[in-house]
């Protein structure tokens, strides 16, 4: 029975690929139930009811690449594209420890314009003023080296989604310019250098099956990662999907239970994506299992250009204005936020 699978899987933090095709396809709202509460109560004996903030700084948008689920692809004329200086990444990053952020995740599109040089004078320069601040990276596919000396200038983590760990599905969501081989060895390439790694996927992106997202949680158990992001897929209105469905809340809140009970210390957001799709998306997440959430510093003139998909939340807000909202919602669900920057704590057994 399906209890009986989501019971095997707390205990062995592993299913067979038959195990997952019935445990996704064949649960019921009541099973899905217990999956959510075993999976919180995971959660709950590694962070008990902590949730750790992390400070987003969307630092461009431009991008070399043209991947056809996002809106920031090159092929996007409409965009209107900016850079943020050296001085306002500071600024965010100095209004981010005010507000109790001891993490920092530096996003943007690809984009050479941000050579190793800046990006270790910027490193360094938040590291110097918050040693007490971890940087996360999120700027996508670069060298080992051009990792390594990013590492050795202090960067502690870096965001990686595989996107989808099947071959044919990759090339259906990516031009041929990238390939999932070189993604995965980006994420090999990551570990070895001693950084905190967080892989993961789009829910319901176009193309996707059952088997491929069987596949992303095999993957994802044998990369073993620091941290999972998960969100819906939202189609942006100028991209190739703008007329595909978006994910669906239920199986992403699913696969956040299931990726918890894989992984019970990882860190595991709830997305803005969640909290697009429906309104107590990012709560419904926490109460799945997640244990992290990512609002946004960036200054309020950019936000909305960083939109890689549509009716994308909080661009109008302050990012005052969010940590607070963040922190009411989370107490209303019995959590609280800490001031910590969070470090992945590997399993004792
Ligand atoms: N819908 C949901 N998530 C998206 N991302 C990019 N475009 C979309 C979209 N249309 C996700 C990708 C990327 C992360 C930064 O945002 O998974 O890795
Ligand atoms: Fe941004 Fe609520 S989290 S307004």
């Amino acid at each position: 029975s399906v209890k009986y699978l989501i019971e095997k899987l707390e205990a062995n933090r592993i299913l067979s690929e038959d195990e997952f095709r019935l445990l996704i396809t064949e649960i019921s709202d009541e099973e899905l139930a217990f999956l959510k509460e075993r999976a919180c109560s995971t959660a709950q004996k590694y962070f008990d009811n902590k949730i750790y903030i992390r400070g987003l700084i969307e630092f461009t948008n431009y991008c070399k690449n043209d991947c056809y689920y996002c809106g920031i692809r090159r092929s996007n004329k409409e965009v209107v594209r900016y850079r943020l200086s050296r001085e306002e990444i500071l600024n965010c990053a100095d209004t981010g420890y005010s507000l109790g952020f001891r993490t920092f995740v530096l996003q943007g599109g690809e984009d050479p314009y941000y050579t190793d040089d800046f990006l270790e004078d910027l490193i360094k320069a938040i590291k110097n003023k918050y040693p007490d601040c971890a940087i996360t990276l999120s700027i996508g596919e670069k060298s080992f080296d051009t990792y390594a000396r990013l590492f050795k200038a202090g960067a502690d983590r870096y965001l990686l989604r595989h996107e989808t760990a099947n071959e044919e599905h990759y090339k259906k969501l990516h031009p041929p310019s990238l390939s999932l081989q070189n993604r995965k060895q980006c994420l090999v390439n990551l570990k070895e250098i001693g950084y905190q790694v967080g892989a993961g996927f789009m829910v319901g992106s176009p193309y996707q099956t059952v088997d491929h997202i069987i596949e992303d949680l095999l993957f994802i158990k044998e990369l073993n990662p620091h941290m999972v992001g998960i969100g819906p897929f939202i189609p942006h209105h100028q991209t190739p999907f703008s007329n595909e469905a978006a994910g669906s809340l239920r199986l992403t809140l699913m696969l956040l239970s299931i990726i918890r009970l894989m992984l019970p210390n990882v860190l595991l957001p709830a997305t803005t994506a969640l909290g697009t799709i429906h309104p107590e998306g990012r709560e419904m997440g926490i109460l799945s299992g997640a244990n992290v959430v990512m609002p946004n510093l960036s200054p309020t003139y950019v936000r909305k250009n960083y939109e890689l998909y549509d009716n994308k939340i909080c661009t109008g807000d302050e990012a005052a204005e969010c940590r607070y909202c963040l922190e009411r919602r989370i107490n209303r669900i019995g959590y609280r936020i800490v001031v910590d920057r969070g470090d992945y704590k590997p399993l004792s057994y």
